[in-house]
């Protein structure tokens, strides 16, 4: 299956570049777009370069709505291991995004179920998701769908894996203070925004870089279900993460 559109990016620099500039195009056609963005090592040089951008006066992100992708389950905003924390302090906070136009996703709503389908509904509230900005996990994950979740999954608590647990650890000091449980946007919710720009960095995804775009979607890897939503996706790698793609 393919029909997304693949743009192969010499560098991790150039790529982070490019993944603000789909920000940039996606805010100028619609200023109060909701979109929805990711944590990890890989999207900070796109944080970087759209806070640069805010700066200098080249992006207006004050209508912006942004969804928070995932986060630990039980975790506040001002908690350590808050996914949702290091989203302000990535990039909301010196980006200036107001906080009435963030979507904190509901991680210590005393309901959680209850909350996610209320996320929803914040989501369609809106008009639905402009732009869906998401990174890959090792197993294949896609913010934290893991193997086993539906295609059409919606906004919900999930069991996290060990291997992305382990995957976290790198982050928290340890893997003992990673939460076994975490609320995630589900893969139907992010696959039905009208543009997904999925970013991926560096040699050790290139195995599952291939496994997501060149094999037939299954369960075992969430993030190849993004193929059928044709050149709605948009895969921005760096040459690193390309090397097990069949040369086009
Ligand atoms: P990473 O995480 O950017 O830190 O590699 C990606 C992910 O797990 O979605």
């Amino acid at each position: 299956m393919a029909g997304y559109v693949l743009e192969v990016i010499e560098s991790y620099e150039e790529m982070s570049v490019r993944a603000a500039d789909a920000v940039q195009e996606t805010v100028e056609r619609r200023p109060d777009a909701a979109i929805t963005v990711p944590t990890g090592q890989t999207p900070l040089g796109m944080y970087e370069d759209l806070v640069r951008r805010v700066e200098a006066g080249t992006i207006d992100l004050s209508q912006v709505r942004i969804f928070c992708l995932d986060d630990y389950l039980g975790q506040s905003r001002h908690d350590e291991a808050s996914l949702t924390r290091w989203l302000y302090e990535a990039f909301l906070i010196p980006a200036g995004i107001p906080e009435s136009h963030i979507h904190r996703i509901p991680a210590a709503a005393p309901d959680p179920h209850a909350a996610a389908l209320a996320y929803e509904r914040e989501i369609a509230a809106l008009g639905g998701l402009e732009l869906a900005v998401i990174g890959l996990g090792q197993n294949g994950h896609v913010a934290f769908n893991e193997p086993g979740s539906a295609p059409d999954s919606r906004t919900r608590v999930v069991e996290l894996t060990g291997e992305s647990r382990e995957q976290s650890s790198a982050y928290w000091e340890g893997e003992a203070g990673i939460p076994p449980y975490a609320i995630t946007m589900g893969l139907g919710t992010i696959q039905e925004a009208r543009q997904i720009v999925l970013i991926v960095s560096g040699e050790a995804k290139a195995g599952i870089v291939h496994q997501a775009l060149e094999e037939e979607p299954k369960l075992e890897v969430p993030a190849s279900w993004l193929q059928t939503v044709g050149e709605r996706l948009h895969v921005i790698l760096d040459r690193e993460a390309t090397s097990e793609l069949t040369p086009r």
